[in-house]
């Protein structure tokens, strides 16, 4: 039989990190031009997962009493895992017969060398997996369904994150993104198990809405060279809030206002229609990005967390130098910062900059929304 092939892009945020890990707060991201791909085929007696990066650590897996057996304890296929057993849960739900299937991974989300650049592998390996299964089973899942099955995965696995990464995957193109309340859909989970989760009020408060790429203003990604934990920025973050002291409320208001400009900027254009729609406003877009960079600069500040590095720091401030508007993407700490540049801007100068200083140029685009290509 021939292999079920799903691939799935990478994604970069664009505005709102930290703010959009508290249900409801709006963030900006992009689906990029780079791939995860997963290839699915049946198999007989056990089920495997496979990828060049980690040859020498195949994984076979069986069922279990309560979910997965594997052969072995430390693998580094927990999204996999998560996105597999989700899939199961729903098999099992809809009385489907289990079948077993080999999963080869590759991604091309990185370095040829290996070196990690932070554009959410692991958003992107749950969210082929899932789309892989999805076929396998015939589940139907469509878009939404998709990015359900995904963010229940993911949140199985890192227990806070946002699903931004998980949307913009799914989404494909530009989009506007609020979290669910995570506590409430593990709960759900819990109660009722996967299915009756799918399209439930247990996601209300999420949001993903398509928005317009910004018409007159270049994308440019830099890379620092440095891999970056989101899970320790994260954590270190919000161990230096102090809930109760109204700074952090302080840091949520001044976001917020600052992604509703941003969405506001980037014309929303729903799904399925066709231009004409309303032109972007580019100085809209550039003021809020800046104003963006300078509230995680004082988050950082306030928490003792550095999520603009040295590195970060230069590459934003050759970019607003030139005139475009620039910040760290994700969690900072290293990985990539994101330049919008207005047409006529000295691009070289900034990029002269960049390679004095050892900040790489990727050239990436936004891999186009769904359903359109
Ligand atoms: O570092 P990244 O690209 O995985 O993004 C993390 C963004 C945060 O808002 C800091 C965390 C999250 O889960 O959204």
């Amino acid at each position: 039989t021939r292999a079920i092939v799903a691939r799935a892009p990478g994604k970069l945020f664009v505005a709102g990190e930290y703010a959009v890990v508290s249900p409801g707060e709006p963030s900006v991201l992009i689906a990029v031009d780079r791939y995860l791909t997963v290839s699915l085929s049946e198999s007989v007696d056990a089920g495997s997962i496979h990828s060049p990066e980690y040859s020498r650590m195949p994984v076979r897996w069986t069922r279990g009493q309560d979910g997965l057996t594997l052969d072995r304890e430390h693998h580094p296929y927990d999204y996999v895992i998560a996105a597999i057993e989700v899939s199961e849960r729903l098999r099992a739900e809809r009385g489907l017969r289990p079948r077993f299937f080999d999963l080869f991974i590759e991604s091309g989300l990185d370095d040829p060398s290996g070196r990690k650049f932070g554009l959410g592998s692991s958003a992107a390996v749950t969210v082929a997996t899932i789309a892989a299964i999805d076929r396998f089973y015939g589940f139907d899942l469509g878009t939404r369904g998709r990015y359900e099955l995904a963010m229940l995965a993911t949140i199985a696995v890192a227990p806070h994150a946002s699903g931004g990464d998980v949307a913009a995957s799914t989404y494909g193109g530009w989009i506007g993104y609020r979290s669910p309340d995570r506590d409430r859909l593990r709960a759900a989970r819990a109660e009722h198990g996967v299915a009756p989760v799918l399209g439930s009020d247990a996601w209300r408060g999420t949001e993903i809405t398509r928005l317009a790429p910004p018409a007159g203003l270049d994308l440019l990604v830099g890379w620092t060279g440095h891999p970056a934990s989101t899970e320790r920025l994260v954590s270190g973050v919000s161990r230096g809030t102090d809930v109760a002291d109204g700074a952090h409320t302080g840091f949520l208001d001044a976001s917020r206002a600052c992604v509703e400009d941003l969405w506001r900027a980037l014309a929303a254009s729903p799904p399925g229609t066709t231009p004409p729609r309303a032109a972007s406003d580019d100085a809209l877009a550039l003021d809020a990005i800046r104003r963006n960079r300078r509230l995680l600069q004082a988050l950082g500040a306030r928490t003792g967390v550095t999520i603009e590095t040295d590195r970060l720091r230069i590459l934003c401030d050759a970019a607003e130098a030139i005139g475009a508007a620039a910040k760290p993407s994700g969690a900072g700490g290293g990985d990539c910062g994101i330049v919008l540049a207005p047409a006529g801007a000295d691009v070289a100068g900034m990029l002269r900059v960049w390679e004095t200083n050892d900040i790489r140029h990727l050239t990436i685009g936004v891999h186009p929304p769904e359903g359109e290509h």
